[in-house]
């Protein structure tokens, strides 16, 4: 799948579910409504659409949500999509967690072939953590942290900064993350609906702060994703940061999103989406699934309309429904 653009698509990012057990403030609003139950796709079809997807090209899969752990029966998607990696023709299946049920499912995660996961963790305080999520439980994500780690899976924290909020805590996490050996990446919030933070911090300024107590060296490690990375020379770990506010990263995207609900959204930052749901229930066959997919690519807009800051361009549907 190659876009107008020149841009070559390996890369599904699929919302299994768009609820989630904690409420972020960046994320989704307290009262957030999700979609009816009737309207998700079953593990079964996500799969089939997964497995089309794979035929025109994809070779990366990442699953989201909402938090794609509290999806009933998640694990037999997860096996499906391993079993793909380990025939070779997918090269990596991976997800985005908040970490609240990976003590549950670490084993198994890495016994279906994930090799590394991205967990949200925006503070280490217990007291900040329960606020930034109205819910959560500091202990019980830690406690999913390092079963991931036992179980050999790489992890990569994802901390969203937050002015005034989480700022004076980035050496910190930088410490942290280099006594477990886990790589960490600093995301500047993008404004979504149900986001009640109002001003993102530039993420330039963020690494000048931080190399004062750190030595970053510009890695060559860089996937294809938005994430710009650097070595950490005292810790060994790497540092990545994602700048959609105020560096553009849209000209090497190879991205593409899938809702739970089977929407096809080709560009994060963009609110037009197609509908692969209707289609894959009414059984259509997978010849007209991939040709409405190629149509799909091929109106993939340029780049995200997120431009300068606070409420410019805020998008109509929350992080929760694409899983960023
Ligand atoms: P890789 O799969 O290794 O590239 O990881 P990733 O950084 O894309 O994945 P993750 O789910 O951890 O997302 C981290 C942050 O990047 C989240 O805030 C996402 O919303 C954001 N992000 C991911 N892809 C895109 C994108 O195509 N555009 C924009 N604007 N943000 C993105
Ligand atoms: N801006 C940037 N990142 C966000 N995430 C959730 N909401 C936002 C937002 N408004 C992040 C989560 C998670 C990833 C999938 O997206 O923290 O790590
Ligand atoms: Fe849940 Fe992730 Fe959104 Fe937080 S950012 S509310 S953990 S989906």
């Amino acid at each position: 799948m190659i876009d107008r653009f020149g841009r070559k698509i390996t890369y599904l990012r699929l919302s299994v579910t768009d609820r989630c057990d904690l409420r972020c403030v960046y994320c989704m609003a307290e009262d957030v409504t999700f979609k009816p139950r009737a309207e998700l796709l079953t593990l079964e079809e996500l799969g089939r659409l997964c497995e089309a997807f794979v035929r025109k090209g994809v070779r990366k899969i990442r699953l989201t949500g909402g938090e794609p752990l509290v999806r009933r029966n998640i694990m037999s998607l997860i096996d499906r999509l391993g079993a793909l990696v380990a025939d070779g023709r997918l090269d990596e299946v991976t997800l985005t967690t908040n970490g609240t049920q990976l003590a549950k499912h670490a084993d198994g995660l890495a016994t279906a072939g994930v090799r590394r996961i991205n967990v949200s963790l925006d503070t280490l305080d217990p007291t900040r953590f329960t606020s930034l999520t109205r819910h959560g439980r500091l202990e019980q994500v830690m406690e999913g942290i390092f079963a991931a780690k036992a179980a050999g899976l790489a992890v990569r924290i994802n901390t969203v900064t937050l002015p005034g909020i989480n700022d004076h805590e980035f050496d910190d996490l930088v410490a942290w993350c280099g006594l477990h050996g886990f790589d960490l990446c600093l995301i500047e919030r993008m404004p979504m609906a149900g986001d009640s933070t109002s001003r993102h911090l530039a993420l330039s300024q963020v690494r000048s702060d931080l190399e004062r107590r750190w030595t970053l060296v510009d890695c060559d490690w860089q996937t294809a994703g938005p994430a710009r990375y650097a070595t950490i020379a005292e810790t060994q770990c790497r540092i990545g940061f994602i700048t959609p506010m105020s560096a553009c990263f849209c000209d090497g995207c190879d991205r593409i999103r899938v809702t739970c609900t089977g929407a096809l959204y080709t560009c994060l930052g963009q609110e037009d989406a197609i509908d692969l749901g209707t289609p894959l229930r009414a059984s259509e066959s997978d010849h007209h699934l991939e040709r409405i997919i190629d149509s799909a690519i091929s109106a993939k807009p340029e780049r995200h309309g997120f431009v300068g800051d606070v409420q410019i361009n805020r998008l109509a549907r929350g992080m929760n429904i694409t899983g960023g």
